[in-house]
């Protein structure tokens, strides 16, 4: 295999994370995921930890999980079980697993790895819940800035939201923790709703999905089939949030992007978790406009990557 991609992935599964973790299950040639951290966000740290592990195992990644904070630095958790189920994972019921924790201490394994980096070798963390493990990890372990070549996170909007009209759901959880990772100086791409609205499957898709004989594609059909379960809440299409960030790196001709300077809105207003993209190029030095902000994406090039990807599983536990 050439040069993979190595990455950390700090998740909250969750119906998206768990279809993520799929898609990263298929494309193990060219990503090297060294760890799977988790957070309390979309459900409790217990549950997001046993499905994390159960994916993990399922997918046959043979990759460390470690448990992370189970809320976020100062307000009362919040979590997501009106659109994820009460497991988390929608209607899915996944083998158990005997797969045990790598550690209980997020924030102390992800030290650990990227002190153990090779010279010069540098990790892609992929965020795809509230930042409060990394928010921590950079605060009292600064040095580690250096091993982290890129922050790629699911999270926030140029315009809108979706837990309020102005915030989306993982910054709004843990705005103080965003403000720490954005004024980290670590190059951040934001996969926002601006173009994680626009991935997402078809009901014909996810019904396609529930019907297959592949045990990926039936339990990937599980977990999102439970989102349409409120057609009225969701125009009978699903957005795949957090596969966004892997395509990414993958695939970025199929989203256009702009730089910007990040900032979020940590105050108790009505705009509290809004991320603020600086778009005025024409007051800001090139370098100080460091942050790749997601603007568009193509369905198109999406729904067909994921839905062949989510098929192209092969290390899957169930087939055997
Ligand atoms: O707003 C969408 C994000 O919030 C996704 O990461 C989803 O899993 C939830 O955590
Ligand atoms: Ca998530």
């Amino acid at each position: 295999m050439g040069d993979r991609i190595k990455v950390i992935m700090d998740c909250d599964p969750g119906i998206d994370d768990g279809i993520a973790l799929a898609y990263a299950a298929a494309h193990q040639d060219e990503l090297e995921l060294l760890a799977i951290t988790t957070f309390a966000g979309n459900a409790t740290i217990d549950k997001v930890t046993k499905n994390a592990l159960e994916l993990a195992d399922f997918y046959g990644l043979k990759v460390p999980v470690a448990k992370g904070q189970e809320r976020p630095l100062v307000k009362e958790p919040l979590h997501a079980e009106e659109f994820h189920g009460e497991t988390g994972l929608g209607h899915c019921v996944l083998p158990e697993t005997k797969k045990e924790l790598a550690s209980d201490n997020a924030v102390l394994f992800i030290r650990d790895i990227l002190n153990d980096l090779p010279e010069g070798e540098q990790v892609t963390v992929i965020e795809t819940a509230p930042m409060t493990n990394l928010a921590l990890l950079l605060r009292i372990f600064p040095e580690v800035k250096e091993k982290i070549r890129q922050i790629v996170f699911m999270g926030g909007a140029a315009k809108g939201g979706n837990i309020t009209p102005a915030a989306e759901f993982n910054i709004y959880a843990d705005p103080e923790a965003a403000k720490i990772v954005f004024s980290s100086g670590i190059p951040l791409v934001m996969c926002g709703l601006d173009a994680t609205l626009k991935c997402n499957l078809t009901r014909n898709q996810i019904m396609k999905l529930c019907q297959s004989g592949n045990p990926v594609a039936k339990a990937c059909g599980d977990m999102v089939g439970y989102v349409l379960g409120n057609p009225t809440k969701y125009r009978c299409v699903a957005s795949i949030h957090d596969a966004v960030p892997f395509m990414y790196l993958l695939h970025p001709e199929f989203f256009k992007t702009e730089k910007a300077l990040l900032d979020v809105d940590c105050s108790e207003g009505a705009g509290r978790g809004a991320t603020l993209c600086d778009f005025r190029w024409w007051l800001h030095e090139e370098d100080e406009m460091k942050d790749i902000i997601l603007t568009d994406a193509d369905t198109g090039n999406f729904q067909q990557e994921l839905f062949e990807s989510i098929y192209s599983v092969s290390g899957c536990r169930a087939a055997k």
